[in-house]
C-alpha cells in the first residue's frame, strides 16, 4: 500500500530492513545448521541429505594421466579434458555451452543425455581426434557389450550437480530435480548408465568411470591443486544453486554400515545444504521470498538455496522492486511491464548494480532501460541499489552460516593454528579443474567477477567478524588457479 508523502528512498530503506539478518540470527541458524547436519548423518530422510559419496580419500597432487570430465551444471554444460601432470599442476582444454531450456523439461532422460553425448563427440573431434579415430568402436562391437574391449578408452568423470544416491563410484540414482530442471522420467534411474548408453550409441571410446556431485568434484579438484599447503575441508558451490561437500569422520556417519576391511576413516559427504531448514524455523521469510518460492518450479523445497543462489537472487530483487516502484515519481510500471515477468531480472543485474559507483548510477539506469524498458531517475536507481546490497548481504551472511557450520563441526577452529582459507576461482577465462563456479548464470565475465568477488568479501568479512577466532592471519581469498 502506498503511504502518502513517502519517498522511494524511504520506502527502499523499509524494504531493505526486511532483509536484515543480524548476528543473533546467524548464530541461531549456525547452531541449527549443525543440528541438521548431525540428523542427516544419523538417518535417511532428514532435511539435509548428508549423502555419502563413497569417496574415502582425496588426491594428493601426484596423480597423473589424461581424463575427460563432463560437468552438467544448473545452467551450463562443460566438457573438459584434463591432463594431470603429477606435481599439483595440470593442463586443461574445455568447451562450454548453455543447456537449452527445452532439455531441462525433456520428456525422457534419454533426450538430455543424448545431447551430452553429442557434445562429447564434438569435443573429441575438436581436441582428441586421434584418440577418436584410433579407438572408435566398430558397429558390431555395440551388439556385444559384454565382450567389449575398452582398452585405450578415455575414462570420464561425470560431475552431476543434482542430488543422487550413490551406489558405487560409477553408479548413482537421481533422487529429485532442483533448480530449473524437471524430467520426471529420470528420477530413480542410474545417471552413469544413462550417459554411457548414449555414448555407446555414438560408438565413442569413452567409459563413464566416476560420478560425483559438483561440490564433491570441487573439493577433489582443490585437494589436487592445494596439496602440501592445506588440507581441503569443504567444496562449496555458489552458482545457479548452492551446496557443499566436506570431509567427515566415518564414526560420525552413523547411518552408513561399512563392510570394508580395514574400514575407511573418512568419507566425503554431500550435504545437499540447499534444503537446510526447509521447515523455515530459522531462515528469514519475507513476502518476497514467499513469492519466489510459490512461483518456483519446486515449491517448498531448497529454501536455503532460494535465498542465496544465482537462480533466485534476481527474482527476489524483482519482487522487492515491485514493492517500492509505486513510490517513484518517474518509474511507470504498467500491467504489461516486464517487471511482472518471472526471471526478467537476471541475477547478473545485482552485480551491475553493486559495482556501479558512478555518480549518476548510469550503469543501473541503462540496464533497467535496456532489459526491462523501465526509465529510472537517479533517486530510483539509488533506491534499487539499496535493495541489491541488502539482498546480497543477506545471501552472503546465510552462505557464511553454512561455511561456519562446517568449519565448526570439523573441529578445526580449536586447532592450534586456526586459519581458514576461502578460495574461489579467479576468472572464467582462467578455469580451475572443475569449473562450476560462475555465480551469475548469464552474466558477462566482468560484472560476474565483481559481484562474485564482492559476495566472497562479504562472506569473509562476516565470517571473521562473527567467529572472531580466525586470527592471527586473516582469511585469505586466493584464486584457485595459479
Ligand atoms: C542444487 C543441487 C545440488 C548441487 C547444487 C549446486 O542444490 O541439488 O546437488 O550441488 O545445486 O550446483
Amino acid at each position: 500500500m502506498k503511504k502518502p508523502g513517502m519517498s522511494i528512498i524511504e520506502r527502499a530503506k523499509e524494504v531493505a530492513e526486511e532483509f536484515e539478518y543480524g548476528e543473533e540470527d546467524v548464530q541461531r541458524a549456525t547452531k541449527h545448521f549443525i543440528k541438521q547436519m548431525n540428523e542427516g548423518l544419523e538417518r535417511d530422510g532428514a532435511t539435509m541429505g548428508q549423502i555419502p559419496s563413497y569417496v574415502t580419500s582425496v588426491p594428493n597432487g601426484t596423480e597423473k594421466g589424461l581424463y575427460l570430465a563432463v560437468d552438467l551444471g544448473g545452467t551450463n554444460l562443460r566438457i573438459c579434458s584434463v591432463d594431470l601432470l603429477g606435481d599439483t599442476k595440470f593442463s586443461i582444454l574445455q568447451s562450454k555451452c548453455a543447456i537449452p531450456s527445452e532439455l531441462m523439461f525433456a520428456k525422457t532422460a534419454a533426450e538430455l543425455f543424448a545431447f551430452l553425448a553429442t557434445k562429447i563427440e564434438v569435443f573429441l573431434q575438436t581436441h582428441h581426434s586421434e584418440q577418436l579415430l584410433s579407438h572408435r568402436r566398430k558397429p558390431m562391437e555395440i551388439l556385444n557389450q559384454n565382450s567389449l574391449n575398452r582398452e585405450g578408452f578415455l575414462q570420464l568423470g561425470f560431475t552431476f550437480s543434482f542430488a543422487f544416491e550413490q551406489h558405487a563410484l560409477n553408479r548413482g540414482s537421481l533422487l529429485y530435480w532442483t533448480k530449473g530442471f524437471n524430467i520426471p522420467d529420470a528420477i530413480g534411474k542410474d545417471i552413469c548408465g544413462l550417459l554411457q548408453e548414449e555414448i555407446d550409441k555414438l560408438r565413442l571410446p569413452v567409459t563413464v568411470a566416476a560420478l560425483v556431485n559438483d561440490t564433491v568434484g570441487t573439493l577433489l579438484a582443490r585437494s589436487y591443486e592445494a596439496s602440501g599447503t592445506t588440507k581441503t575441508l569443504l567444496g562449496a558451490i555458489f552458482g545457479t544453486g548452492t551446496n557443499g561437500a566436506y570431509v567427515e569422520k566415518m564414526s560420525n556417519l552413523k547411518k552408513m554400515k561399512v563392510s570394508d576391511n580395514p574400514a575407511p576413516t573418512e568419507m566425503i559427504v554431500n550435504t545437499e545444504w540447499g534444503s537446510f531448514d526447509n521447515e523455515l524455523s530459522v531462515l528469514p521469510n519475507t513476502p518476497y521470498d514467499i513469492a519466489v518460492d510459490m512461483e518456483s518450479l519446486h515449491p517448498g523445497i531448497q529454501m536455503f538455496e532460494k535465498r542465496i543462489s544465482g537462480l533466485y537472487l534476481g527474482e527476489i530483487l524483482r519482487y522487492a522492486i515491485l514493492a517500492i516502484a509505486p513510490f517513484s515519481t518517474t518509474m511507470i510500471i504498467r500491467e504489461t511491464s516486464l517487471l511482472y515477468k518471472q526471471f526478467s531480472i537476471d541475477t547478473s543485474f545485482l552485480s551491475t548494480a553493486a559495482a556501479d559507483l558512478t555518480s549518476d548510477l548510469s550503469a543501473i539506469r541503462q540496464e533497467l532501460a535496456q532489459t526491462l524498458g523501465v526509465e529510472a531517475n537517479h533517486e530510483d536507481s539509488e533506491a534499487i541499489r539499496r535493495l541489491v546490497l541488502a539482498i546480497g548481504r543477506r545471501a552472503a551472511r546465510l552462505a557464511g552460516v553454512a561455511i561456519a557450520a562446517v568449519v565448526i563441526k570439523s573441529g578445526r577452529l580449536s586447532q592450534s593454528t586456526p586459519r581458514t582459507n576461502l578460495s574461489y576461482p579467479a576468472a572464467e577465462d582462467k578455469p580451475s579443474l572443475i569449473s562450476t563456479y560462475s555465480f551469475l548464470p548469464e552474466a558477462s565475465t566482468k560484472p560476474a567477477i565483481n559481484f562474485f568477488g564482492r559476495f566472497f568479501q562479504w562472506i569473509r568479512a562476516f565470517f571473521l567478524q562473527w567467529t572472531g577466532r580466525l586470527a592471527p592471519k586473516p582469511a585469505i581469498i586466493a584464486p584457485v588457479t595459479s
